[in-house]
């Protein structure tokens, strides 16, 4: 073998290694500098080298050896930083956002339906005198009405003109504390939304529980403009074609009484085949014209003035709403985020 021989196959080593870019540096080193390597091939040939030249062979291949170390030194480098670099085609992490609760979003529908005509969105106690919730209503002290609310009492003394404090059964409290506000002047047209309590728990009742209220007083005020509302929220709320209904019922704080009903968005209100309502219509609340003993409680002279009042749940008016299917509406309170989520 001659010298341009010798220095030829190093030179080819090394070329070779220069091109090295894909394979991994550790594989590299095993192909290159390995036991059985290439570079251990090549020294092999020293024994063909004539003595003389073997010096400078030698030589050479020390060289060749350093480069093709440096090398790979060179790519271990730049496939370490690679590595490191954030990989720009992966998709993103998104981030979670949050929305209203679903009770909150319904809740604020219902006000906005409302202050469209001009009611008033207020708030008032959650848990207040039973002065409001029932004695002000023309419920007085041990009336047999009272026992239909299923009411939480609060242990303490009672006070003396406002009795005892309890959680808020309705949010008819806020009919007597509207008018307060309003020093009973009318016009009112109160919307009044807020938690309410029952001692009851099934698929369809939680204890605690939201409830819209409407009130509206003043001069030549009947049924027609509370029929006229009804009307209006079931289009608004349900869409169009939705109708109400009003039914006779008792109530110690309206007369006449009636209770609500809105038609069914799956049979049309026709009630043929459904299995979502049975009847056609879905009773939701209660309403009526406001008791002339309510209005003096407000201050308000029920010879001047009329009202109507109605109110019901949230959640149940809710639950009624076109492809919502929910049966049971402790979901709502259960902290179930699957559930939470999809609305
Ligand atoms: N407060 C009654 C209830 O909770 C509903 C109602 C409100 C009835 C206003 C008449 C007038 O069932």
């Amino acid at each position: 073998m001659s010298q341009q021989d010798y220095i030829k196959i190093c030179q080819d080593l090394l070329s070779q290694a220069n091109q090295e870019n894909d394979t991994k540096a550790e594989d590299l080193r095993v192909k290159y500098l390995g036991k059985n390597g290439l570079f251990k091939n090549l020294s092999a040939l020293i024994k063909e080298v004539p003595n003389e030249q073997k010096k400078a062979f030698g030589q050479e291949l020390n060289k060749t050896k350093s480069k093709i170390e440096e090398k790979l030194k060179e790519i271990e480098q730049q496939q370490k930083t690679t590595q490191a670099k954030i990989d720009l085609t992966l998709p993103g992490k998104k981030a979670k956002v949050g929305h209203l609760h679903p009770i909150s979003q319904a809740i604020e529908e219902i006000s906005q339906i409302f202050e469209r005509i001009g009611f008033n969105r207020v708030r008032y106690p959650e848990v207040d005198f039973d002065y409001y919730v029932f004695e002000a209503l023309n419920m007085p002290k041990n009336h047999p009405a009272r026992d239909e609310w299923e009411t939480f009492f609060i242990d303490t003394p009672a006070h003396e003109k406002m009795g005892k404090i309890v959680l808020t059964t309705h949010t008819s409290n806020g009919q007597v504390r509207e008018m307060e506000r309003l020093k009973s002047k009318p016009p009112i047209r109160m919307i009044n939304v807020a938690r309410t309590y029952r001692r009851q728990s099934d698929a369809t009742h939680t204890q605690m529980f939201h409830q819209f209220e409407g009130l509206v007083v003043d001069k030549g005020i009947n049924i027609q403009h509370l029929k006229g509302t009804l009307d209006y929220f079931a289009e608004s709320f349900y869409g169009p074609g939705t109708k109400s209904r009003i039914r006779p019922f008792h109530f110690k704080f309206t007369e006449p009484s009636f209770e609500v009903d809105f038609s069914c968005h799956i049979c049309g209100g026709t009630g043929k085949n459904c299995r979502f309502c049975k009847s056609g219509w879905h009773e939701v609340g209660g309403a009526g014209m406001v008791h002339p003993n309510v209005l003096r409680a407000g201050g308000i002279d029920p010879d001047v003035y009329t009202g109507f009042a109605f109110g019901w749940g949230v959640e149940r008016t809710y639950t009624l709403k076109k492809g919502l299917n929910i049966d049971d509406i402790r979901l709502f309170y259960s902290g179930n985020l699957e559930f939470l989520e999809q609305f």
